[in-house]
């Protein structure tokens, strides 16, 4: 039996509610495959360890999760801890630590879901964002200085290097040939920012010759934004840089019907270290306790997990059993019903039961 380590790190808010509802249906999933395992450990890092021994993770977390094929992450974030500590102590730290360069997003709108662009088709609106996420805007590159005085200054310097780019222009191109329409948008803003945003414009014309089957496209991030709203059947891969392609993606999350749906993939293509797979949502102070975190984001997640360990079928059975629960309308106040967390996961698990 093929067995695969899962390091799940559940953090902060409802990533305390939703990791274990991924935990649940994953273990019915196995149940049902019969021929894998996941051999799953949790880690009670976050705010509340941060809390106890001044460190979100301890100084040899990274060394600790480098044995496991794979990272189940939840969200990080304390309404009394500021975001930019309890970001870089955990999830920021290990995307950097393990190199995890390509930030995966797709986004789609389930069965049973209403988008606010309620004249869509279906399939109407069927994305994958593939975000930079180890440089650009958040290399943590920039200081301060003069603090307090009228002088004082800031800088955030956006760092673009020639691998950086090359390689998750790479990996863009390669997951926009996958895919049946094989078409590539290359968001920028190179009319204003004319030195990083020229270079990615060049590296992405460079790269676009190792790959003649695929259509590439340029469009501003401006322009994108609209685009997404007023023409989502004209999108089908999207690669921009780790600023644009996070606020792209919440857009994203919400025009398929809520953040609360939305997964994601921060990949290190190279399969040197182990990858995370995390829900794009965060702690959600205004709903942790409530029991009423939407769980699908976190599914999805399992599913491009199970995708990135080889577990196709699994992950395909997975994908069948939330379409399943959310086109009989088992839904979370955020997507207009009234299921809990505990609702939506009981559905996914009896809709993965029935599944043959
Ligand atoms: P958020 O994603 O936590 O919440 C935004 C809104 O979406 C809230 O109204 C929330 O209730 C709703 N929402 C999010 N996930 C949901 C779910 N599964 N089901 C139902 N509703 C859901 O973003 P916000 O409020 O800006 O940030 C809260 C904290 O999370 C901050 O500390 C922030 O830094 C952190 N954060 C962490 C991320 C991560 O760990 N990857 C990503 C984004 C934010
Ligand atoms: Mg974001």
């Amino acid at each position: 039996m093929r067995t695969h380590k899962i390091a799940a790190i559940p953090g902060d808010g409802i990533g305390q509610e939703v990791i274990p509802a991924g935990l649940e249906v994953l273990r019915a999933l196995t149940e049902r495959a019969g021929d894998f395992a996941l051999e799953v450990e949790e880690f009670p890092w976050g705010s509340d360890f941060y809390r106890a021994t001044g460190r979100m993770m301890p100084e040899d977390g990274l060394k600790t999760l480098e044995g496991f094929d794979a990272i189940y992450f939840g969200a990080v974030g304390d309404p009394h801890l500021p975001d930019s500590l309890t970001l870089w102590g955990l999830r920021l730290n290990i995307c950097q630590g393990f190199d995890q360069y390509a930030n995966i997003r797709p986004t789609r709108v389930l069965p049973g879901l209403e988008s606010p662009l309620r004249h869509l088709a279906p399939g109407g609106l069927d994305w994958v964002i593939v975000r930079e996420n180890s440089e650009g805007e958040y290399a943590g590159h920039g200081g301060r200085a003069h603090r307090g005085h009228a002088i004082e200054i800031a800088t955030e310097t956006s760092i673009f290097t020639r691998v950086g780019v090359e390689r998750i222009m790479r990996t863009a191109f390669q997951i926009a040939q996958s895919r049946p329409r094989k078409l590539l948008t290359v968001v920028t803003k190179s009319n204003a920012q004319r030195h990083g945003m020229v270079f990615w414009d060049e590296i992405a014309a460079e790269v676009a010759k190792d790959f003649p089957d695929v259509t590439m496209e340029k469009e501003l991030v401006d322009a994108m934004a609209a685009r997404m709203v007023r023409k989502p059947a004209s999108i089908d891969t999207v690669v921009a840089t780790n600023l644009h392609a996070d606020i792209l993606s919440d857009l994203a999350g919400a025009l398929a019907g809520s953040l609360g749906v939305a997964p994601t993939a921060n990949l290190d293509p190279s399969r040197h270290r182990p990858s995370m797979f995390e829900p794009i949502h965060g702690s959600a102070f205004d709903i942790t306790g409530k029991g009423i975190a939407n769980p699908i984001a976190t599914f999805w997640t399992a599913c491009m997990m199970l995708e990135h360990l080889g577990e196709k079928p699994a992950a395909a059975r997975l994908m069948r059993a939330i379409e399943m629960a959310t086109a009989k309308g088992v839904l979370t106040p955020d997507l207009g019903g009234t299921a809990t967390t505990k609702d939506v996961t009981a559905a996914v698990v009896e809709a993965i039961r029935a599944d043959n």
